[in-house]
């Protein structure tokens, strides 16, 4: 009897590994991604600097953007090395719109058509020291909003009539703090939701429209880039940070892959960021407690 249970229990492990799987690489084939064109912006670090090694080795043609033009050339000059069909850099600021015009326009003319738009910029809350407890300073949350959330959407709106064309994906990357509130991170939280918020109804609107284009939510957990490894340390949780952070190496793969896949969400790493996410659905006061411990005890 004993025995039996045991097996059942092998056999509903075995299962669950294989589906698991099947999901997680979800029939993702590098082939697909050879001579794609895609965008990438905020590509001088972090995940946005492996996605475009990542694409490049794939033998995608790829834009890339970021402000520092010398960090540019340094990272076009190392996806030519890897194998990539084109590499071609944006030096530009993607809160203003002239620069988002000609990151689009650029893809316009060099490749003549888009099949990946990948939303990954990031502008920092440096400039105040990382994140704080909110102040009501104003003029710096309508310049943080700007670049992390309406840029996101003109970038994808200028891009919309050549992805409708080519059957192709928009990527937003987001973070858990987009599913979940954090504590010193309004500002932060507050553009990310809104990136949810935003790209779930014009995914909807697309599917009624009958346009052939998907986004994909990529929900980060904690990478171990720079600007995050920083923000850790601001709120004095550096050395779980430590412990836990992810390799923006890896991040980057998965993201690309679940883009290629045309998947609605990717929950990276799954095991800790679908459980809160969901927690947070279901039962949001137990979540904000959970928060409230690290800093009350
Ligand atoms: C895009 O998808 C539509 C169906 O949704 C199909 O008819 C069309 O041929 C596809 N176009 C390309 C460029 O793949
Ligand atoms: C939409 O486009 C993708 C990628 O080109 C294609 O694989 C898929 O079959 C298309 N879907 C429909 C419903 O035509």
């Amino acid at each position: 009897m004993l025995q039996m249970a045991g097996r059942t229990w092998l056999i509903v492990l075995g299962a669950s590994i294989v589906i698991g799987c099947y999901f997680y690489l979800g029939g993702f084939d590098p082939e697909s991604l050879r001579g794609a064109r895609v965008v990438v912006t905020g590509c001088s670090s972090g995940i946005g600097e492996q996605m475009a090694y990542h694409y490049a080795r794939l033998g995608a043609k790829v834009v890339i953007t970021a402000r520092r033009e010398a960090r540019l050339k340094e990272v076009v000059a190392k996806m030519k090395d890897l194998g990539a069909q084109e590499a071609i850099y944006v030096a530009g600021d993607m809160g203003k719109s002239e620069d988002c015009e000609r990151t689009i326009q650029t893809a316009k003319e060099k490749f003549g058509g888009l099949d990946y738009l990948v939303l990954n910029h990031m502008g920092s809350s440096y400039n105040k020291g990382g994140p704080f407890l909110w102040d009501g300073d104003m003029a710096f949350l309508e310049d943080f909003t700007n670049i992390n959330y309406l840029s996101y959407v003109r970038l994808a709106s200028l891009a919309l009539p050549m992805l409708e064309q080519s059957n192709g994906s928009v990527v937003v990357v987001s973070s858990l703090l987009g599913k979940i509130a954090g504590t010193f991170g309004s500002f932060y939280s507050g553009a990310k939701f809104a990136l949810d918020g935003f790209f779930s109804s014009l995914r909807q609107e697309l599917q009624l429209k009958k346009a052939n284009v998907t986004i994909t939510l990529a929900v980060l957990g904690l990478i171990d880039t720079e600007l995050s490894m920083n923000s850790a340390k601001v709120i004095g949780i550096e050395n779980l940070a430590k412990i836990t952070a992810l390799s923006a190496e890896d991040a980057a793969m998965a993201i690309i892959r679940s883009g290629a896949v045309r998947q609605r969400e990717l929950y990276y790493p799954w095991s800790m960021v679908w459980p809160l996410s969901t927690l947070r659905a279901l039962f949001p006061q137990l979540l904000d407690w959970m928060e409230m411990q690290k800093f009350l005890i």
